[in-house]
């Protein structure tokens, strides 16, 4: 008998265990793999692998449905030359031994999401579908060496689909808890000039397109993974000040937000900074149906007691 097995490698963090709840409630198995202990939590079975080397946990591959992998060091960090080797590494690394993995195995999942990221656009307000021209910074060079790695190995037997990861809004992680919690402390303005976009989606969306791809055997290649319409900087905290009842608050100068990036935060100013203006073409020409659009629904669903 086949089974219905989800494998969620770097399942641990923020959309992981979202993820894992979401699939949960279908009924299938999880099972996630992490650098932590292997052990069994509600209902979850975790599994220790270092994502770099071929290990006890390729077992775990045999007859499941679907391979998702989450793993990466966040980039939520000062980008020294260090932290920069862990967040490319910690990426590469792990695409490579499960594409290995995959290849090994008497039988596969039939199809391998892989996590990329919408930085792979760069910093740009022009609207991005899957076609657009990619960035040259190091955040969209850390995307194309991890998608690269990923089409490296050929896996005829199975779907590879990449996600193109937007600005996940979630009750419990992401950068929604930070911006919700400053805004309730008055510190809610449009950061900078407020003109860069944010390319949000509410997590159960995220979680649904997850499902569309494992579930449709014609989703293929790679996939902006966000709602429809991305706001600018200055309409998000609008209507998150809105949402949570607050008042005007001042904008915030784009140089105190790379003082209090750099120095109150530790983490790189471009993460407020930037802009990525993008749309979900190729889901919705597959027959996606995205059920959060509005904004102020989704904060509104999300911050609501
Ligand atoms: N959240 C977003 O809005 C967003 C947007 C765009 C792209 N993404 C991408 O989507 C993926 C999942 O995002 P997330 O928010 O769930 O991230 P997360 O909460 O940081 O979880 C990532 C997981 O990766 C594992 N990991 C971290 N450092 C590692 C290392 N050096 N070597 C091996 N494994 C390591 C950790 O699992 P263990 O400690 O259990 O091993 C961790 O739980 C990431 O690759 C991220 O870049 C996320």
């Amino acid at each position: 008998m086949i089974n219905k097995t989800i494998i969620l490698a770097g399942g641990s963090g923020f959309l992981g265990q979202s993820a894992a709840d979401f699939f949960k409630a279908s009924g299938y198995k999880i099972i996630i793999f992490t650098r932590g202990q292997t052990i069994e939590k509600n209902n979850i079975q975790y599994v220790n692998w270092d994502g770099k080397t071929l290990g006890n946990w390729c077992d775990y591959l045999e007859n499941s449905t679907a391979l998702i992998n989450l793993t990466g060091r966040s980039i939520n960090c000062i980008h020294n030359e260090q932290n920069k080797k862990d967040i490319i590494e910690s990426r590469i690394n792990s695409v490579k031994i499960l594409n290995e993995a995959i290849a090994q195995a008497k039988n596969p999942p039939s199809v391998f999401i892989q996590a990329s990221s919408l930085a792979i656009y760069g910093n740009t307000t022009e609207l991005c579908d899957e076609n657009a021209s990619h960035g040259n910074d190091f955040p969209a060079e850390v995307c194309e060496k991890w998608e690269n790695e990923f089409y490296k190995k050929e896996l005829p037997q199975i779907r590879k689909v990449i996600f193109r990861i937007g600005l996940i809004l979630g009750k419990n992680g992401g950068a929604l808890k930070p911006l919700a919690k400053l805004t309730k402390l008055g510190l809610g303005g449009t950061i900078g000039s407020g003109k860069q976009f944010m390319s949000w989606l509410h997590i159960e969306d995220f979680n649904r397109m997850l499902e569309f791809a494992i579930e449709n055997p014609n989703i293929s290649g790679n996939y902006n993974v966000v709602s429809s319409k991305p706001a600018t900087n200055q309409e998000f905290m609008q209507t998150l000040r809105k949402v949570l009842k607050m008042p005007w608050s001042p904008p915030v100068p784009e140089f105190m937000v790379k003082i209090g990036a750099r120095f109150i935060m530790k983490t790189e100013s471009n993460l407020a900074l930037g802009s990525q203006n993008c749309i979900p073409k190729r889901f919705l020409e597959s027959g996606f149906k995205i059920k959060y659009t509005n904004l102020t629904e989704t904060l509104s669903d999300l911050l609501k007691k």
